[in-house]
């Protein structure tokens, strides 16, 4: 796992050509990210490495927090949002059962120690209180699967679900559904894989996947 000054520094020095790369791939976003936009709208939410606020804007900034290591990335974010914070998710700045439902997109959590993030995770949601979040897997090109071309391993992605899944429920929360997705060049761009799809195979068919969690009410 890289360091936090590490990620910090990749992402200052990334953040003034973060928003136009996306803009390159934003449409399979449309249909990945669907759940985590739906969360948005669920009372008290934050978004966990809100990067340039893709998410965030000025209609919800009443309810919806972001946070982030990079100051730079947070310098664009202001522009969409007043509530946003430095602050590393392994130490979160807020009150205990403070959110109604926790965000984070694109892979954010591949850069934390994931039992240290998701414990933060469960203690600021309330109980009864949902958690979305999006993790690139290792999944190639048929090309690749072929042996036709060859690409670097992204060392930080996937191979598979549970060992996503395994640190969140150590730190008390439930997974009640894993959606799996492979991206495609056209329309519709991101296709919605077979829920009974065994989450381990990952290196042919999916290469994105959304992880839904809730924290229990106590029993
Ligand atoms: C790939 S970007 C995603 C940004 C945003 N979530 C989005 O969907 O556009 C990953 C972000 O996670 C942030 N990040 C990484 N580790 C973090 C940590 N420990 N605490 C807070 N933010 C972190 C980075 O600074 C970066 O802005």
């Amino acid at each position: 796992m890289p360091s936090i000054e590490t990620v910090t520094d990749w992402y200052d020095r990334s953040a003034a050509g973060y928003d136009a790369g996306h803009l390159a791939t934003q449409r399979k976003y449309i249909v990945i990210e669907k759940s985590l936009r739906s969360l948005l709208a669920r009372g008290r939410v934050l978004d966990l490495g809100c990067g340039t606020g893709r998410l965030l804007n000025v209609s919800n900034e009443e309810r919806v927090v972001g946070i982030d290591l990079s100051i730079e990335m947070l310098r664009l974010a202001k522009r969409k949002s007043a509530s946003i914070a430095r602050a590393d998710g392994h130490h979160l700045p807020f009150a205990s059962g403070s959110f109604d439902a926790v965000i984070a997109a694109q892979g954010v959590i591949r850069y934390m120690e994931a039992r240290h993030a998701f414990g933060e995770i469960a203690r600021v949601l309330k109980a009864g209180g949902r958690c979305a979040v999006h993790q690139f897997g290792r999944g190639l090109s048929i090309r690749q699967v072929l042996g036709r071309k060859q690409e670097p391993i992204d060392e930080f992605a996937l191979l598979d679900v549970e060992d996503l899944a395994r640190p969140a429920r150590h730190a008390g929360l439930r997974v009640h559904e894993v959606e799996l997705f492979r991206s495609i060049r056209r329309y519709p761009y991101a296709l919605r894989m077979h829920p009974k799809l065994p989450s381990r195979l990952s290196d042919a068919l999916w290469n994105h996947c959304v992880l839904h969690l809730h924290k229990p009410h106590a029993t």
